[in-house]
């Protein structure tokens, strides 16, 4: 499993497995001089956790996050960064009765195809949504080095099953209002009834999945390498690294497909001595390059593949056809979790092209 790290400059390592001991990251290339806490990590990792238990899994895992090194006297020194959370509340026992019928949906096939009877099937081992916990750690360290520089990442619940947000918000509600309701949308009307939507298709023993949307502000124009780690490709790349992302679309998306150019196009203008656009069906990208305009890049999440009703399988031992009714304890919708990982996950990509860029320097300020 050599690829397990992503990043140039800013390189993440991810470590550990759903009923493992830990889960874990190391971050490599992160500047020195940024001031960073244990509780800077917990802010952004309880954030994942929703508060309200009905709409997700029933194993809660507290996360208390330690750092293991690349911090003294609470600044980075420019050594790697370890962060980790142990499990402490993992359920073996559910996974052993189906270790030989894969879930339909969940990686527990290809996972026993990849690695043979040696894979960690326990609770999806390394296939877990449990190690988007090293995705927030690493997130939280790139959202703060991002701070330093005024850009912003800010990510919500756009649509969940069929309850869709159809209005646009203002940057001061997202970014007041994401993390006020469970299901992380920060209107509150829509976010009731994405609420109901989850605990009527969990009382049916189903699930349900929807869109995350995330905006990143401030990003300076002209990051990005083109041709091969262009900024949407890293960006998509990482979102699609993300367990149940099945789609990815930046602007106006796939909608553009249907517009003409005089519609897709965004006009420039000046405004304040600035070059801006008047629109930004572009999602902040164009050649690969950033336009100066907010990114605003979209994941498609998947309906939670584990679900309580029965579902036709393959008892691998036995090769013959069978039934699964999963058991384990899951999220009826991974959107409310997923909102702070893609949030992660954009930020990784950020620090670590505004690095590669020169924006960023090694020593983000010496102390006296
Ligand atoms: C935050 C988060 C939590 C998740 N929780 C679950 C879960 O409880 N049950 C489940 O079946 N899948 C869960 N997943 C999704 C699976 O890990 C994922 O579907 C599986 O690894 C197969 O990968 P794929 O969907 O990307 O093809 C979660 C994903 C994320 C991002």
């Amino acid at each position: 499993m050599a690829a397990n790290s992503i990043g140039k400059e800013f390189v993440v390592t991810f470590f550990g497995e759903s009923h493992g001991r830990c889960v874990a990251v190391i971050v490599d290339g992160c500047p020195a001089g940024l001031p960073l806490s244990e509780q800077d990590i917990q802010v952004e990792l309880n954030r994942r956790i929703p508060p309200q238990p009905k709409i997700v899994s029933a194993r809660i895992e507290k996360d208390i996050v330690e750092i293991f090194s690349g911090v003294f006297n609470g600044f980075t020194t420019g050594a790697p960064i370890c962060a980790l959370v142990w499990n402490k509340e993992a359920i073996s026992a559910d996974y052993d009765k189906i270790k030989d019928t894969p879930r339909p949906g969940h990686a527990d096939y290809t996972a026993r195809i990849r690695y043979g009877s040696f894979n960690d099937y326990r609770g999806g081992g390394r296939f877990s949504g449990r190690v988007t916990a090293a995705f927030v750690m690493a997130g939280a360290i790139a959202k703060k080095l991002l701070s330093l520089f005024n850009v912003e990442v800010l990510a919500y619940a756009r649509a969940i099953g069929d309850v869709k947000l159809d209005r646009t918000l203002t940057v001061e509600e997202i970014r007041g209002k994401r993390y006020e309701t469970a299901v992380r949308c920060p209107d509150l009307e829509c976010a009731e009834a994405m609420e109901m939507a989850i605990l009527k298709i969990r009382s049916e023993g189903d699930s349900i999945g929807g869109i995350v949307e995330c905006i990143a502000l401030n990003v300076p124009t002209g990051i990005g390498e083109p041709i091969f780690d262009s900024l949407d490709a890293d960006i998509a790349k990482m979102l699609f690294d993300v367990p149940a992302v099945k789609g990815v679309e930046f602007g106006a998306g796939f909608k553009a497909a249907q517009l003409k150019g005089s519609e897709n196009n965004d006009a420039y203008v000046i405004r304040n001595e600035r070059i801006v656009a008047l629109k930004n069906n572009a999602g902040g990208v164009l050649g690969g390059v950033s336009s100066g305009m907010p990114i605003v890049v979209r994941a498609a999440i998947k309906p939670t593949s584990s679900i309580s009703s029965e579902q036709r399988t393959v008892d691998l031992s036995r090769m013959e056809e069978t039934t699964i009714q999963v058991k384990g304890r899951h999220d009826p919708c991974i959107v409310p979790k997923a909102v702070a990982v893609v949030e992660s996950a954009v930020a990784i990509v950020l620090a670590d092209h505004m690095i590669r860029a020169g924006i960023m320097p090694k020593i983000l300020k010496e102390r006296k």
